[in-house]
C-alpha cells in the first residue's frame, strides 16, 4: 500500500500523502515512505515538487493520534526525531517545494506544509497546532517554523490557544501565500510550479539556499553565504545563454540545468 505517491511530469514532481480513510494523518509508515519518496526524487530532471493530500477534505489531518496514544516517553522524542528528520530533509531539498493544503493542515499537518518553502491554500485548508489539547507539544518542527513564519507572538497565540484559522485569515498572518477556490488550487499551483522549473534552475536552487542558510546566521555572514552562491552561477551554461540572449535582444534558450 503507498501511502506516500510521487508522480514527475513536465519537470514538476507531485508528492500526495494517500490515507484519505485517516484524512491523511502520519504514522510511522507514512513518514518513512515520505522518507524514500524524498530520496528518490531524480534532482536532475524534477524542477519543483508540489506536496498534497489525496482526497478532498484533508492536507494532513495531523500525526496519527491512535498512534501516539501509547507512547512512552523515550518513544515519543523517538517518533518526534523521525518526523523532524524526514521534515528536514524535505526543507532541505535542494529544489523549490509548493504545499498545496487542499484541506485541514493540523498538527503534524501544518508542520508538513511549514516545511514547504510556499503555501497555496483552498478556500477550505484549516490550520492549526491544536497539541496543546492532547497534552503535547508540536513535534515535528511547530514550534520553530511557525515562529519564523508568521513571529514570534502570532505563533504563541496560535499554538497556546490550539485556535483553528480558515484560510483567509492564514492569507492575512502571512502564513499561506495564496487562496484560491478549491477547484483551482492544484492548476495555479501547477502554474507556479511550472513557472519557477522554467527559470534556471542553478540559480533557483542557490537563492533556496541563500534564503534558508542565510536566516539561521547573522547578515555578514548571510551576506557571504549570498556571495558564494551567486559566485557558483557563474561560467553556467544557464548563465551565459540567459546574458547573451539579453545583451543581444533575443529570447534566451530554455535553460539545461548546467
Ligand atoms: C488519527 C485521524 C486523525 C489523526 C482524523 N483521523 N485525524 N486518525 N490521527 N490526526 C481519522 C478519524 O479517526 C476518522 O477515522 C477519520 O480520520 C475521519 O475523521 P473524522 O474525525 O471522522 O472527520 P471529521 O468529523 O470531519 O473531523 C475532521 C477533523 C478531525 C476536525 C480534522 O478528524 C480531527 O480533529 N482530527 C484530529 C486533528 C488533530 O488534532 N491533529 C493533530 C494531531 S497531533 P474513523 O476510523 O473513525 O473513520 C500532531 C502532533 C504532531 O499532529 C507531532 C508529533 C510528534
Amino acid at each position: 500500500m503507498a501511502f506516500v505517491e510521487f508522480e514527475a511530469k513536465d519537470q514538476i514532481g507531485i508528492l500526495t500523502i494517500n490515507r484519505p480513510e485517516a484524512l491523511n494523518a502520519l504514522n510511522d509508515q507514512v513518514i518513512s515512505q515520505l522518507d524514500k519518496v524524498l530520496d528518490s526524487i531524480d534532482l536532475n530532471t524534477v524542477r519543483c515538487v508540489i506536496v498534497t493530500g489525496a482526497g478532498t477534505k484533508a492536507f494532513v489531518a495531523g500525526a496519527d493520534i491512535a498512534q501516539m496514544s501509547g507512547l512512552t516517553k523515550k518513544e515519543g522524542e523517538s517518533f518526534g526525531k523521525l518526523g523532524n528528520d524526514v521534515f528536514r530533509k524535505l526543507e532541505t531539498l535542494p529544489i523549490p517545494t509548493i504545499a498545496a493544503v487542499n484541506g485541514f493542515a493540523l498538527g503534524g499537518g501544518c508542520e508538513l506544509s511549514m516545511s514547504c518553502d510556499i503555501r497555496l491554500a483552498s478556500e477550505t485548508a484549516v490550520f492549526g497546532q491544536p497539541e496543546v489539547g492532547l497534552g503535547i507539544t508540536p513535534g515535528f518542527g511547530g514550534t520553530q517554523r511557525m515562529a519564523r513564519l508568521v513571529g514570534m507572538g502570532k505563533a504563541k497565540e496560535l499554538i497556546y490557544t490550539a485556535r483553528n484559522i480558515k484560510a483567509p485569515e492564514a492569507l492575512e498572518i502571512g502564513l499561506v501565500q495564496a487562496v484560491y477556490p478549491a477547484e483551482e488550487l492544484m492548476a495555479q499551483t501547477e502554474k507556479m510550479a511550472l513557472r519557477i522549473a522554467g527559470n534556471a534552475p542553478i540559480a533557483v536552487r542557490a537563492c533556496k539556499k541563500a534564503i534558508n542558510d542565510g536566516l539561521q546566521v547573522d547578515i555578514e555572514k548571510g551576506a557571504a553565504i549570498e556571495e558564494g552562491l551567486f559566485g557558483s552561477c557563474f561560467e553556467t551554461k544557464d548563465q551565459k545563454n540567459a546574458m547573451s540572449a539579453f545583451v543581444e535582444k533575443r529570447k534566451h534558450d530554455p535553460f539545461v540545468n548546467c
